[in-house]
């Protein structure tokens, strides 16, 4: 089974196995992960499930849409490979993503 792995802001990873269908949202609140809050359900519009991908899996996951961007630039802690953990959707071939959290959601 793929895995994603979550790395809290103090560096304590999360090793979480997933099906393809979920979002990154999904699979990371179905495991508890800490830091992935998704208040809104998925739809875009609270940006309490920010991860920051790494640069070597940006040309894999995409980058932010315009939507993402609207929500998440309002965050301080927003980076060039910010994106909504609601709006991703992995697939087999993303088996080893790793996200990084901010230390604070919106
Ligand atoms: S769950 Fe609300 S923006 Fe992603």
């Amino acid at each position: 089974m793929p895995t994603v792995t979550f790395v809290e802001h103090d560096g304590t990873p999360h090793h979480v196995d997933f099906t393809a269908g979920q979002s990154v949202m999904e699979i990371a609140t179905n495991s508890a992960v800490p830091g992935i809050e998704g208040d809104c359900g998925g739809e875009a519009a609270c940006g309490t499930c920010h991860v920051i991908v790494s640069d070597e899996w940006i040309g894999v996951t995409g980058r932010r849409s315009e939507r993402e961007s609207q929500m998440i630039e309002m965050s301080p802690e927003c980076e060039a490979n910010s994106r909504l953990a609601c709006q991703m959707t992995p697939s087999d071939d993303m088996d080893g993503l790793t996200l990084r959290l901010p230390e604070f959601q919106m």
